[in-house]
């Protein structure tokens, strides 16, 4: 089977039931510093044994995640633009496969933009890392990036997943919107879910589980993770949602069960720490 290396890698993205849970933390490559992600590897270490796969970017690959990780990268290697520009659709490719293989990622993930202004541009990006990727058995992953002036509806997701999956991509992220199942059904690859802006944790919960009912294979899911209050209680609640089919209820009172956990564990910490510091001022 030819296609055997990126059968394997994509088996390592996704669990056996079809769904995983991915960790985005590649924000920086065009919004800098973003609030929770200004330590990348104090924010990505205690995350990664409860993600499937992290998604991060180079520079952080290299720099903030454990090269002995047992947790499958899904590298993005788009980029070029940044926060500052009217556009965010002038991207172009930033990493070559070859450096992709050398990080032994087990996926690779651009932006489309679909209906902006450099569309074709970054539509010939995906297909150009397909062929790549086909070369060197890397499957890719395409998020649908929504440009400041576009709505984020059923119509525009499902033409813009559409596309995606017509030129090649193995693996789509969207956004949830209205009438969801259709976006899904409507394309062939799986269908992971993007986080978007913050919410509160409850909300973010009703969120995925609304996703996942309507046929995401999981999420891809960054700020309403790092930014938590919870940050590894909200992930896991996540997983909860996305591989125990937990209801948002009884995943926020996982939530909350774990939350109350790590406040003990460091309280326990700090008083253990407290003690020996008096113990110490006697001496
Ligand atoms: C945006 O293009 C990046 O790929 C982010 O990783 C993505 O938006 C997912 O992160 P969040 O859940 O914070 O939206």
């Amino acid at each position: 089977m030819t296609d055997w290396g990126l059968k394997n890698r994509l088996a390592r993205i996704f669990r056996q039931d079809g769904k995983t849970v991915m960790l985005a933390v590649d924000h920086g490559y065009f919004l800098g510093p973003t609030s929770g992600l200004e330590d990348a590897a104090g924010t990505i270490k205690p995350l990664l044994p409860y993600a499937d796969a992290l998604m991060p970017t180079r520079g952080i690959i290299r720099t903030s995640v454990d090269p002995l990780t047992a947790t499958p990268m899904v590298l993005r290697v788009s980029g070029g633009n940044s926060i500052l520009d009217e556009d965010l659709s002038n991207e172009g490719i930033t990493v070559s496969m070859e450096d992709a293989v050398r990080l032994n990622v087990a996926a690779v993930a651009l932006s489309i933009y679909v209906g902006s202004p450099n569309q074709k541009e970054t539509l010939l990006n995906l297909t150009r890392l397909v062929d790549e990727g086909q070369r060197y058995g890397i499957p890719v992953l395409a998020v649908t990036a929504v440009g400041k002036s576009m709505g984020r509806d059923v119509r525009y997701l499902a033409l813009a997943c559409r596309i995606a999956a017509e030129l090649g991509a193995h693996v789509v992220k969207t956004y949830y919107c209205e009438g969801f199942e259709k976006v899904v059904k409507t394309c062939p690859v799986p269908v992971v879910m993007a986080g978007g802006k913050k919410l509160p944790e409850p909300e973010a919960l009703e969120l995925t589980y609304n996703a996942i009912r309507r046929g995401a294979a999981g999420v891809d899911m960054g700020r309403n993770i790092f930014q938590a209050e919870a940050p590894t209680a909200m992930i896991q609640a996540v997983s909860a949602v996305v591989h125990d089919n937990e209801t948002p209820k009884r995943a926020f009172d996982l939530y909350n069960s774990l939350k109350s956990q790590s406040k003990g564990g460091r309280k326990a910490k700090l008083k253990g720490v407290t003690a020996s510091k008096e113990e110490l001022s006697r001496h």
